[in-house]
């Protein structure tokens, strides 16, 4: 059964404006890892906006595990495009921070922090650093923590290596991979990178030509759930790799 589910959405974020989606359909199904593509500009994040409920489309409807999302309901979690650790609040309140908006008292937070720090391998000396002590990679980290720790099934994460150096992103996509398959978590993955979303991801989505979409070309990964860096190299994501850039650019569909 689909855990995300957008049913023949309309958005726009402006009634005098073209709308970017226009009886959009499109579904993840429950435990998978989907990696979203396209073009700088094209809606991705504002899919993730649309599941949060942040913004609401004109037409149609959009269900995570059969639920309608609505202002407020909170079926997902985001991690937005920029990390967002507060440099005044150390590590462990950084990630504590969706409890403390709930009120939870700060030594219960204070565990259940720790506590997901130590489920995605971080050190629990990390706790009490603040986030200037920490490289970026170590901050994509802290920042996955606190997605984890929000609580929803659907996590959203949006372009959250994109500033990263090479060496460091190849670590936090491994990294990344290992904790979904230990996490049964789903995952919908936005990035610009082509060879990021084959290694990552089971399936990817391109949102491709022109606004509005309707709907977006999903393509399974040609790579088994157990996989290494070294499978992108095989001729299979090699082919799937140059087709989804001739996508990008308009080319083959
Ligand atoms: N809050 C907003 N209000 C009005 N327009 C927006 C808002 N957020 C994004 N847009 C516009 O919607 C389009 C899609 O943006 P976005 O979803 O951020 O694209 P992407 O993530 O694919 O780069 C862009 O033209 C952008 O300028
Ligand atoms: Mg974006």
């Amino acid at each position: 059964m689909a855990i995300v589910e957008f049913s023949n959405v309309t958005f726009r974020y402006h009634p005098e404006e073209e709308p970017i989606l226009e009886d959009f359909s499109f579904s993840v199904e429950r435990g998978e890892f989907v990696s979203i593509i396209g073009q700088s500009g094209c809606g991705k994040s504002t899919l993730f906006r649309l599941l949060t409920g942040l913004e609401t489309p004109q037409k149609g409807e959009i269900r995570i595990n059969g639920k309608p999302v609505q202002k407020g309901s909170h079926l997902s979690s985001l991690q937005p495009q920029k990390d967002l650790l507060f440099p005044w609040f150390t590590v462990w309140e950084n990630v504590a921070l969706p409890l403390s908006l709930q009120r939870i008292p700060k030594g219960k937070q204070r565990q259940a922090a720790e506590a997901v720090l130590a489920q995605v391998g971080l050190d629990p000396s990390l706790a009490e650093k603040y986030p200037s002590a920490l490289s970026g990679g170590m901050r994509q980290r802290v920042a996955f923590a606190r997605t984890l720790l929000d609580g929803a099934q659907v996590l959203l994460l949006d372009e959250p290596f994109s500033a990263l150096d090479c060496l460091t992103r190849m670590d936090l996509q491994e990294w990344l991979r290992d904790n979904w398959l230990k996490l049964e978590k789903t995952i919908l993955f936005i990035t610009h990178d082509v060879e990021e979303a084959l290694f990552l991801s089971q399936e990817v989505a391109v949102l491709q030509g022109k606004k509005p979409f309707s709907a977006a070309l999903m393509r399974q990964v040609p790579l088994p759930k157990e996989r290494s860096r070294a499978h992108l190299a095989c001729e299979a994501v090699e082919r799937e790799k140059l087709y989804l850039m001739d996508v990008l650019k308009g080319g083959a569909r």
